[in-house]
């Protein structure tokens, strides 16, 4: 895996597939200096994980499951503590990799539109970044900010292209921009005054809030804009 993903040498992958299944993917994955690198060794990952690592994570428990037999845990047991121990890994490799990867399936047709929305998911994933690597809070309040601002920015680029082209969904956009903006900018109030912190329930929400913006609301106006010019 980490062989075909990164060029690793071979040693190196027998030391890393001789650790215990709940270590594997976190130490993979911290071998590496940079998240493309971490990035690819968690797609192969994901690709193969349904076949190797439940051949790797079966003759593991096979192997605990002689020891454990001795001192009377169950079959029942062991395959809890195995659910436990991919959760963990799955949870460790997200918290080194980007919230949210750009694809396609994120393009509304429009690539000035698209060209603001991947500016703001690199600001997320920015943030996301910096928050996982430790950085001061200071620097965080700036990111954060940037991505209020931004927000607001392109908001206003989209209501712009609403009102020359006659969008005729225009009233119910906006008002949908307006409460996007209230939600975040309540969050960015708080955690500028030191009354939030960033977590993983925050990340969970900030990215699905712009998923849902782009894939529930951006994805109705791009066939009307394309068809009245806009690129
Ligand atoms: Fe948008």
């Amino acid at each position: 895996l980490s062989h075909a993903a990164a060029g690793v040498d071979n040693r190196q992958v027998i030391a890393m597939g001789s650790l215990i299944e709940e270590e594997f993917l976190a130490r993979a994955l911290n071998a590496f200096d940079s998240n493309d690198k971490a990035m690819e060794v968690y797609r192969a990952f994901k690709k193969i994980f349904s076949v190797a690592m439940s051949v790797m994570v079966d003759s593991y428990l096979h192997a605990i499951m002689r020891g454990m037999e001795g001192i009377g845990m169950n079959e029942r047991l062991v395959a809890r503590i195995r659910k436990v121990a991919i959760r963990r890994m799955i949870e460790e490799a997200r918290s080194v990799l980007p919230l949210i990867d750009w694809s396609d399936s994120l393009s509304v047709g429009l690539s000035v539109i698209d060209e603001q929305h991947k500016k703001l998911v690199e600001i997320l994933n920015r943030l996301h970044d910096g928050s996982v690597s430790g950085k001061g809070n200071e620097q965080l309040k700036g990111i954060l900010l940037e991505l209020v601002q931004y927000t607001v920015d392109h908001f206003a680029t989209e209501e712009k292209y609403f009102e020359e082209h006659n969008y005729p969904d225009t009233a119910a956009h906006k008002e949908a921009h307006a409460a996007l903006v209230k939600q975040v900018a309540a969050f960015n109030d708080a955690f500028q005054a030191g009354d939030a912190k960033l977590s993983g329930d925050l990340f969970k929400f900030l990215r699905s809030w712009l998923n849902g913006h782009i894939r529930g609301t951006d994805k109705l106006y791009g066939p009307y804009l394309y068809e009245q010019g806009v690129r």
